[in-house]
């Protein structure tokens, strides 16, 4: 991935291999393009239309303590200013080309080191007390958003499966369907798309399995039917459309890891102090805006969830 702006960029460090490198300049190329043109052309005039809108949920329950206080960005630009490498490294075209995916029917694994696994169909998924929650947003590449999400907590699903007294991670694996995604080689990072918590941070109330956003179920190109949001957290760890969820004793593997293992480590949460190699993590744009923010420690949930890495060096675990 990239900053938005490419002068910032240093030249690549020695250590990314061959392949890396390619990966590299695709991520600088395409994101800069992409930012120049959402920037000159607002998406709500280039907004490619699904056929039917997603499906609205009834009432919700909005517990204050996950409202944000902030003003969300709008349903336009929160549909149509994506990052799905599975369908495109283009943030403007993502919304197009995942109006392909089949989300109906779905099913998600749930196993590993567990008493009791199960495996989930859509109509399971959606029996969980759905909520809504406001959240920042915070992408690795230095842009934000607040996002009215609907979901409900991975905790709830964690408990019914009762993971065992082993089990110390959980690992997530996106959808791959070659027959409507792209290659490996075309997007320039390994799928399916994986990633992983610490069962803590999996586990804390804050981590949620989004099912939709604003009042309807998940828009295709923000990772339908079901995604994860970890809000303190780098946007990369906000895996798409899960197909399955397992519980390990080992530190699982992540994508964007094993990308660039130099600039994307595996806990990446939002942390102004520590750098990404190639630009400055101190402030973000957030979307609709045109001056810089401060970017917050854990992207503002400092407080919620600084325990967790008490006595971890972050410029170490980052
Ligand atoms: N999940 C999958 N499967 N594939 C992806 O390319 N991109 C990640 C994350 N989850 C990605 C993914 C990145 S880099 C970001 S910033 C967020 O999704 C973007 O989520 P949004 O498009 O809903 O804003």
């Amino acid at each position: 991935m990239t900053s938005p702006d490419r002068n910032e960029i240093t030249p690549e460090p020695l250590y990314l291999n061959r392949r890396n490198f390619i990966r590299a300049g695709v991520f600088a190329g395409s994101a800069a393009v992409t930012g120049l043109i959402y920037r000159a052309y607002r998406p709500d005039t280039i907004a490619p239309l699904p056929e039917e809108a997603p499906q609205a949920f009834g009432e919700l329950a909005k517990r204050p303590e996950f409202q944000a206080g902030e003003e969300p960005n709008s349903f336009e630009d929160i549909t149509n200013y994506n990052n799905f490498y599975e369908f495109s490294t283009s943030k403007t075209a993502v919304a197009r080309e995942a109006q392909a995916l089949k989300t109906d029917p779905w099913s998600v694994e749930v196993g590993g080191m567990v008493e009791s696994p199960r495996t989930l169909s859509l109509q399971d998924i959606l029996n969980f007390p759905q909520e809504e929650r406001i959240y920042r947003f915070r992408c690795v590449e230095a842009w934000s958003m607040v996002i009215p999400w609907v979901g409900f907590p991975l905790a709830a699903l964690l408990e019914q499966v009762k993971p065992t007294s082993e089990a110390k991670y959980v690992a997530f694996e996106t959808a791959y369907d070659r027959s409507v995604m792209q290659s490996s080689f075309s997007a320039g990072i390994d799928f399916p798309y994986v990633e992983g918590l610490r069962l803590d941070e999996a586990l804390h109330p804050l981590t949620l399995l989004a099912t939709g956003l604003y009042g309807r179920q998940m828009p295709k190109q923000n990772g339908a039917p079901i995604r994860l949001v970890v809000p303190w957290k780098y946007g990369f760890k906000s895996i798409k459309s899960i197909v399955r969820i397992m519980l390990t004793d080992k530190e699982p593997p992540t994508t964007w890891n094993i990308a660039a293992p130099r600039e994307y480590g595996f806990y990446s949460n939002v942390n102004p102090n520590v750098d990404h190699p190639r630009w400055s993590q101190k402030r973000e744009r957030r979307i609709g805006e045109i001056t810089m923010r401060e970017t917050l420690m854990f992207n503002g949930y400092e407080k919620e969830v600084a325990d967790l890495y008490r006595g971890m060096d972050l410029e170490k675990f980052y």
